[in-house]
């Protein structure tokens, strides 16, 4: 990958979330001046590792660890004052410079303590079955006050103290009474104590909001370099992903320029991160899951576990299927292969190129999570490699298998894959020449 020609970069999840994309930004962040998160929320997590640290960031751009890059949290971020706080806390104590380099943006809006309660008590409701197997941050309540309008609050709300007050007290007294008659709720939350936290977080954080979208204009018109962090992926997006049981906002590169505030126009590299196998936390059809001893090597192998929620990954053979429909909802220009570490050692591999139902091949992803659930994955049969690749010097140390088996992703998908990455540090990343 030739970093110097990427130009405003989006960097998105093709598959369902914690495909790596935060070591990805990470790394290529050296090159740009400035990292943006635009939407989701706390639900996000995303890892960064060099020198032997670990961080796990959840609301904060993974541009942070670069203390000469702007890193902006925009206005389509579902913003959690007490997460961030403690997440800026930590990252200080850690010694990494958090000061004029954040920007969080006054329109993003608020997750409060009742979308919180919402989330956990309408998932308890709910059968085993149909359980989205949220994370519990509130980002779907959050994100449905802000379509109703009425019941919304953003950042900009904070710095009017009496009305913000008033909107809160209005806000807990209806949902009291709504956790009440629907789940039989016996803890009303407390109007005050909600307003008087929130209000000091927000003197807290007050340096670092701002109009964001004014300074993206600014540094579009200075040609500084922008990349964008997505979140989550792409089958996840509330649209087009395995709707219901995705998440609240468009994960697809479609996400960027809405809840950035750039335009479309601004974006030139759409960078798409597929780990080399298949995960999922949470409910939902997955066809190629894995409930098996495989699954279970897959998981231990690549420590499949939630960077938020601590959850075991669902864990399964690489769909390729779903993930030729996420390149094309997001028209991917380059893709970065993921974890390709984690599959050495397995006597063979298999990729799923396509699925049957009902004994018909179907063209597309299907939009029914009742169909996908009952699809038949077609699965084609690669050789695997049998000694460990992580930390691999340079491309041409890999295994022939190795090579072959992105050959062949390459192949399927007709997009060049220009990096890939053998392990969780920064430096444990690839470059290869595309075949196409
Ligand atoms: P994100 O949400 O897309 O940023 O991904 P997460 O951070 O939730 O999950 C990715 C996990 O894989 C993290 O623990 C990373 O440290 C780790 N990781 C990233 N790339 C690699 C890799 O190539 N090999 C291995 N073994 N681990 C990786
Ligand atoms: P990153 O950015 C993986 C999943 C949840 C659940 C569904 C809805 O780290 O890749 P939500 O709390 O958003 O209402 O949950 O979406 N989910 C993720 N899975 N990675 C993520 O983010 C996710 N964010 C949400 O597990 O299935
Ligand atoms: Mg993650």
């Amino acid at each position: 990958m030739n970093y110097h020609t990427l130009g405003n970069t989006s960097v998105v999840g093709l598959q369902w979330g914690d495909e790596g994309k935060g070591k990805i930004v990470d790394l290529l962040t050296e090159y740009f001046d400035v990292a943006v998160r635009y939407a989701g929320g706390a639900n996000a997590g995303h890892t960064v590792r060099h020198g032997g640290e670990k961080f796990a960031l959840h609301l904060v751009p993974s541009g942070i660890l670069r203390p000469n890059v702007l890193s902006v949290i925009g206005p389509g971020v579902a913003l959690d004052l007490e997460i961030l706080s403690g997440e800026l806390d930590a990252l200080t104590a850690r010694g990494v410079k958090v000061s004029e380099n954040l920007v969080i943006s006054n329109r993003a809006h608020l997750v409060m303590p009742w979308h919180k309660k919402q989330d956990r008590l309408s998932e308890g409701s709910l059968g085993a079955d149909q359980k989205i197997g949220t994370t519990a941050k509130g980002i779907g309540p959050c994100y449905a006050d802000k379509m109703l309008r009425s019941t919304a609050v953003r950042v900009a709300d904070l710095f009017h103290a009496d009305t913000f007050r008033e909107k809160v007290r209005h806000i807990v007294d209806q949902r009291n009474k709504v956790f009440v008659a629907l789940y039989g709720d016996a803890e009303p939350l407390n109007a005050e104590a909600i307003a008087d936290e929130a209000l000091a977080l927000a003197k807290k954080l007050a340096p670092h909001v701002t109009d964001t979208t004014l300074i993206l204009h600014d540094a579009i018109a200075a040609k500084k370099r922008i990349l964008f962090e997505g979140a989550q992926g792409s089958l996840l997006d509330i649209t087009h992903g395995t709707f219901p049981f995705v998440t609240s906002s468009t994960c697809t590169a479609a996400g960027v320029a809405a809840g950035a505030g750039v335009p479309p126009s601004a974006i030139t590299s759409y960078l798409g991160v597929i780990k080399a196998y298949s995960t999922r936390v949470g409910g939902g059809p997955f066809p190629t899951e894995l409930r098996d001893s495989t699954g279970d090597l897959i998981r231990e192998r690549g420590h499949e576990y939630g960077t938020t929620t601590g959850r075991p990954r669902r864990c399964g053979w690489f769909d390729g299927f779903a993930t030729k429909y996420s390149i094309d909802l997001c028209g991917i220009t380059q893709l970065i292969v993921m974890h390709l570490d984690t599959l050495s050692t397995f006597p063979e591999l298999k990729i799923c190129t396509g699925y049957r139902y009902k004994g018909e091949t179907l063209r597309i992803f299907p939009p029914d999570a009742q169909v996908l659930g009952n699809v038949e994955p077609v699965l084609e049969t690669l050789p695997g490699w049998d000694r460990e690749i992580e930390g691999a010097a340079d491309y041409d140390a890999l295994p022939q298998q190795a090579k072959a088996y992105l050959d062949r992703l390459e192949a399927y998908f007709k997009v060049p894959i220009t990096l890939v990455s053998v392990g969780a540090e920064r430096l444990a990343t690839l470059h290869r020449t595309p075949r196409i």
